[in-house]
Order: C-alpha cells, then sequence, then structure tokens
C-alpha cells in the first residue's frame, strides 16, 4: 500500500492543486492533503477554513484524508509512514525553491522521496496569491478556483471591508 502527501498553504485551493491531488489520487492507494499549520503567517483562511474547503472539494475522492501538519514536514512524513512527497510544478520559476527544498528534505531524511507532477498548462499560472489579489480587486476568477471556494472567498472579504 502506497501514500503520497501533497503537502501546502492551500489559501485558498486552486483548481491546479486539486489537479494535482486527483491525478496523485490515481497512482497511489491513499493520499493525505496536508495543511500546513504556520503561525509566522498571515493566512486569508484559518487552517480549519482551509481543511474545511478542501474536504468540501474533494469529497468525491475516495482515497483522500485532509489533516494539517506543524514543524518539519519529513518529520510528519516519518510519523505517518508515507511513502512519498508529491509537489506540483507549474514553471521553470517553481524549480529552484522545490529543488531546495526536495534535497533540504533528502539531508534531513534520505529515505523520503519527492517527486514532482507538471501542472497542467491551463493552470500552470495559477497560485492562490494571485487568486486572492485577482478577487481583492474585483476580478473574476471563475474556472479557476472551485465555487465553494469562490463562495467563501466572497463571506470572506465581505466581513473584511
Ligand atoms: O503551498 P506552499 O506554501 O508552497 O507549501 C510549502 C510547504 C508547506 C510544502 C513547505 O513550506 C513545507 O514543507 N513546510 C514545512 C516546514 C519544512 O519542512 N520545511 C522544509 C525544510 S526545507
Amino acid at each position: 500500500m502506497k501514500t503520497a502527501i501533497c503537502p501546502g498553504s492551500f489559501d485558498p485551493v486552486t483548481n491546479g492543486h486539486l489537479d494535482i491531488i486527483k491525478r496523485t489520487s490515481k497512482i497511489v492507494d491513499k493520499v493525505i492533503v496536508a495543511v500546513l499549520y504556520n503561525p509566522a503567517k498571515n493566512p486569508l483562511f484559518t487552517v480549519e477554513e482551509r481543511i474545511g474547503l478542501l474536504k468540501k472539494v474533494t469529497k468525491d475522492i475516495p482515497n483522500i484524508e485532509v489533516t494539517c501538519f506543524s514543524g518539519l514536514l519529513v518529520d510528519y512524513v516519518n510519523e505517518k509512514k508515507i511513502d512519498i512527497i508529491v509537489k506540483g510544478l507549474r514553471a521553470v520559476s517553481d524549480f529552484e525553491y522545490e529543488f531546495q527544498m526536495a534535497l533540504m528534505n533528502k539531508k534531513l531524511n534520505s529515505k523520503i522521496e519527492t517527486m514532482f507532477m507538471m501542472t497542467k498548462g491551463e493552470y500552470s499560472y495559477l497560485s492562490s496569491s494571485i487568486i486572492k489579489e485577482t478577487f481583492r480587486l474585483n476580478g473574476c476568477i471563475n474556472g479557476l478556483v472551485p465555487e465553494e471556494v469562490i463562495e467563501a472567498m466572497k463571506q470572506k472579504f465581505e466581513c473584511c471591508k
């Protein structure tokens, strides 16, 4: 039984993330989607809200668990006996940082493998930050994030205005 982890901030989950999660779920037995709990960051959505959204938008994927983690990813991976870290690669610009992280994770625990999956072309420019900025400035984000995320963002920005 092979288990993969898709870690991230998911603030909020985009269709790019969802594509990677879905494709990963087809090639391993179980996928753990893990939201990083990072008190140093100032996210739009709380960890609980991000988990709630991820659970809603992945409800049709049978072999999935949505959770959160804090501290080093490799420690979590080791503790949960996860086989592979799966990361999405959007463009060359992602490569340097992802390569750095994969090598650092390997240095911290040589048994852990990271695998990269190329993002679908149509989502290759997407990021949670670009979604938040576009939405905040009244730009259209239809088709780039799940409907549930658009609704949650409407509520979030309404209460912040
Ligand atoms: O969605 P993001 O913000 O690109 O996700 C980055 C994430 C959560 C995968 C990465 O920051 C992470 O693994 N953080 C946990 C702390 C850690 O293990 N750092 C790596 C040492 S290189």
